[in-house]
């Protein structure tokens, strides 16, 4: 009998595995061959296994955790599911991105990618979509209108000549297969996953064959490692892999119990990150791309040391050659010529039909203000998306008006909440006010995001065995 092609043989037999067995064996605890995950992903690309088979598998994952080797195995598959995308041999060396473990009001891709392009690098940036609680940098850049992220490899080849960056999805030519596993795991409670989230983000950054890769592993309420020590682990994991698999990698470390800036929410955010291509904008996102940035541009030596990267980065963003970058990215990217070549962060961009001032209830200093709150009400007012491939708002988001440390009065307002349909409701409002918490201290001027970095040069004696993700809570 001939065997349909995603059929593998074992042993020399015409025995296939079954993904029911991969399933039970991962259950089970044991760590996966090499090519049962071969076989998992080429089915799960192939539509050959079945969505409540692959939910299974990644529970599995997700409670029993994988070792190294079969992490690695796993973006190995993931790369192979499509292709990795070929560069002019003059571009080795300047070829580099940026990805985060993912944030709220985190939209340092839209400045960085530009502002790297504008520093004479080359930046084919693999990004996602809401992943969880989390925003995602496509999501925020079709809140332009026209911006399509399906750019296939030779379409990526020409921006990267005429513009230097783009910011692409995953598609049928570039891991697909993490394309499917990520939609999935957004929606069966598997995102927090270390050995899941480090295949994701490295299949997507050897995929695009980069010099230099810079990765920001956030920790606090609102991240997928709730700890320092937990997101120490995940960075250690995604630098080790990345490096095994060829890419000098080094991961900045920081913190994420409150919104990165003052929006959240599509349109927003894409109104901050101009701000910030504008030489303005909230000075933590400004921190953010610049001390990134400044550490990328060393990384592939195109600074002499991280602040002279820095100071390279901050010239993109104040002498606006990032933002002309970013409009150019834009156009080419599919937005009209008229919107991109004039788009500031004083543009008309759709806004929601309702906003609503919440008021803070007691006098004090703001001590914190939660991000993961304010984005599961803005989730749930239709910023994000509950099931795959759900329609989402990209004009429900909120601006906050006081900022960590400062001092407030009982009344004064702190968030504004657009909304359109659904309406914010009373328990939203109430939900709502949780998440700014006040106390009677001295002001204060907040800590640096940035806490730590690991650098590219990591030793793999120094990267713990991948803890079973039931050990983590
Ligand atoms: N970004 C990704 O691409 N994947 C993850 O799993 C998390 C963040």
């Amino acid at each position: 009998m001939e065997l349909p092609s995603f059929v593998e043989q074992k042993d020399g037999l015409n025995l296939p595995f079954r993904i029911a067995d991969i399933i039970a064996k991962k259950r089970d605890g044991l760590p996966l061959s090499a090519e049962e995950i071969r076989h998992v992903v080429q089915a799960a690309t192939r539509g050959h296994a079945q969505d409540s088979q692959l939910g299974a598998l990644l529970m599995a994952v997700r409670l029993c955790g994988m070792d190294p080797q079969e992490t690695l195995a796993l973006t190995k598959e993931f790369v192979a599911s499509g292709c990795v995308l070929q560069w002019p041999t003059e571009w080795n060396g300047v070829l580099v991105d940026k990805h985060s473990t993912g944030g709220v009001g985190d939209k340092v891709s839209l400045p960085l990618a530009p502002a790297l392009a504008a520093c004479g690098c080359k930046v084919p940036m693999i990004s996602g979509r809401g992943l969880g609680h989390t925003g995602g940098t496509l999501d925020k850049l079709e809140s332009i209108p026209g911006f399509s992220p399906q750019q296939s490899p030779a379409q990526m080849l020409e921006i990267l000549r005429s513009v230097g960056c783009c910011i692409v999805g995953q598609s049928k030519d570039l891991v697909p297969a993490d394309k499917i596993f990520y939609e999935m795991r957004d929606v069966t409670a598997t995102v927090d996953s270390l050995p899941l989230i480090t295949a994701s983000v490295i299949s997507k950054k050897v995929a695009e064959n980069i010099s230099a890769l810079i990765l920001d592993v956030k920790f606090g309420e609102a991240a997928q490692s709730p700890t320092l020590e937990e997101a120490r682990i995940l960075a250690k994991s995604l630098v080790n892999a990345g490096v095994s698999l060829g890419i000098p990698t080094s991961a900045l470390v920081s913190n994420m119990d409150s919104p990165i800036g003052r929006c959240v929410g599509n349109t927003l955010e894409v109104k901050e990150a101009l701000e910030c291509m504008e030489g303005a904008g909230p000075g933590d996102l400004r921190e953010l791309v610049i001390h990134t940035g400044g550490h990328l541009l060393w990384l592939c030596g195109q600074a002499s040391s991280e602040s002279h990267g820095s100071e390279k980065i901050a010239k993109a963003l104040d002498d606006g050659s990032a933002l002309q970058c970013f409009r150019e990215m834009l156009e080419v990217q599919g937005v009209p010529s008229d919107i991109a070549r004039t788009l500031s962060s004083t543009s008309k961009l759709r806004q929601a039909s309702h906003q609503e001032l919440l008021r803070v209830k007691k006098s004090g200093t703001v001590k914190l203000i939660r991000a993961k709150p304010i984005a599961e009400i803005l989730n749930a007012l239709g910023a994000g998306r509950s099931k795959a491939n759900d329609p989402i708002n990209h004009s429900v988001g909120a601006e906050l008006l006081v900022s960590l440390g400062q001092h407030v009065e009982e009344g004064d307002p702190w968030i504004r909440i657009h909304y359109e349909n659904p309406q914010l409701q009373d328990e939203q409002r109430e939900y709502l006010q949780e998440a700014i918490c006040i106390a009677e201290l001295p002001c204060f001027i907040p800590l640096p995001l940035i806490r730590e970095i690991i650098p590219s040069q990591c030793n793999k004696e120094d990267v713990p065995a991948m803890r079973r993700e039931g050990e983590i809570n």
